[in-house]
């Protein structure tokens, strides 16, 4: 049995292969529509999410499968002490999958250890997001065709937002790719992460200015201040808005250098970049459904009965 916690759980092979498999679903989803006759998807969700909980629900209803779950810590026994050792045993009995999201980073990886199904990482705290990596990985494979020789800027929340977390070791993997951190300086990447990057020698760059390197970028992913995280809301406040990408700024950019943005936004993204030919974040949304379909069906083994190759 396997579980995803973080992205690096697949190797570059393994990831080219979901990716593979999410395009075909994309392309022919009739062809898909019963894998998961019988199967339940069981979401444990200890936080909230619009786009991960209901792609994942989606996609196990297109596998032709059932899901059940909650959507809150507080509507679960969380709420009366259980923990998720004994919540994950629970599941085990009524779901063959299940996708995970807690506010306390290896919440999911406990949960897999005390679990008889696969267990799905699908955020932990400010720790990884491996789902939406893949997500962001297909769209820019779709976009530019090629995920190495690339310049990507992560603009934004570096500190508490675990999807740059993910997406920096995923897209790391990969040749000749320089990642160019632009963030207020009390939100930079983790130290831990710094630490990885230059001592494995990768080429990255720190910076506060987001115009001066967007003529650089091949991809701009930005990302919302992580309120929940804060331990104070003056600090919040003031951070909140320290970079807003508008139109004159995407003026500065190539004309294939595409935006992406996980969501939820809040204010980093002006809604006038939305009809821009290069505005790709609701493009990721979609892709989410496939990747988590392709997931679904690696993870329950049911891969092998559609090759793809
Ligand atoms: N991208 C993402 O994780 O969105 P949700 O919080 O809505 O799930």
């Amino acid at each position: 049995m396997r579980h995803l916690l973080s992205p690096l759980d697949f190797s570059v092979e393994e990831v080219d292969h979901m990716l593979r498999l999410a395009s075909d679903i994309s392309e022919n989803p009739d062809k898909y529509s019963h894998v998961c006759d019988g199967k339940k998807l069981a979401t444990l969700f200890y936080e909230p999410s619009t786009r991960t909980r209901l792609s994942f629900e989606a996609a196990m209803l297109n596998l032709g499968g059932k899901t059940l779950g909650f959507q809150s810590a507080q509507s679960s026994s969380a709420s009366k002490g259980e923990s998720v050792a004994d919540t994950i045993r629970v599941i085990s009995c009524y779901a063959d999958i299940a996708a995970m999201r807690h506010p306390k980073e290896g919440a999911p990886a406990v949960a897999a250890s005390f679990s008889n199904i696969p267990v799905i990482n699908a955020g932990d705290g400010g720790h990884n997001h491996p789902t939406q990596t893949f997500t962001d990985l297909l769209t820019i494979k779709k976009l530019k065709g090629r995920l190495d020789n690339m310049t990507i800027g992560l603009c934004g929340d570096l500190k508490f937002g675990r999807t740059v977390h993910s997406l920096v070791n995923a897209m790391k993997r990969y040749k000749n790719v320089k990642f160019i951190f632009i963030s207020p300086v009390e939100l930079k990447i983790p130290q831990y992460l710094r630490e990885e990057l230059t001592n494995e020698n990768y080429d990255f760059v720190e910076t506060n200015t987001l115009e001066d390197v967007m003529p650089e970028l091949d991809i701009l992913y930005m990302t919302r201040v992580q309120q929940e995280r804060f331990f104070n809301e003056a600090d919040y406040i003031r951070l909140k808005d320290s970079f807003i990408l508008t139109e004159s700024k995407l003026a500065l950019a190539k004309d294939d250098c595409y935006v992406l943005h996980p969501l939820p936004r809040v204010n980093e993204i002006s809604v006038e970049i939305d009809n821009d030919p290069r505005a790709a974040y609701f493009k990721q949304v979609q892709n989410g459904v496939y990747v988590r379909m392709a997931l679904i069906m690696i993870l329950l083994g049911l891969d092998k009965e559609f090759p793809i190759d």
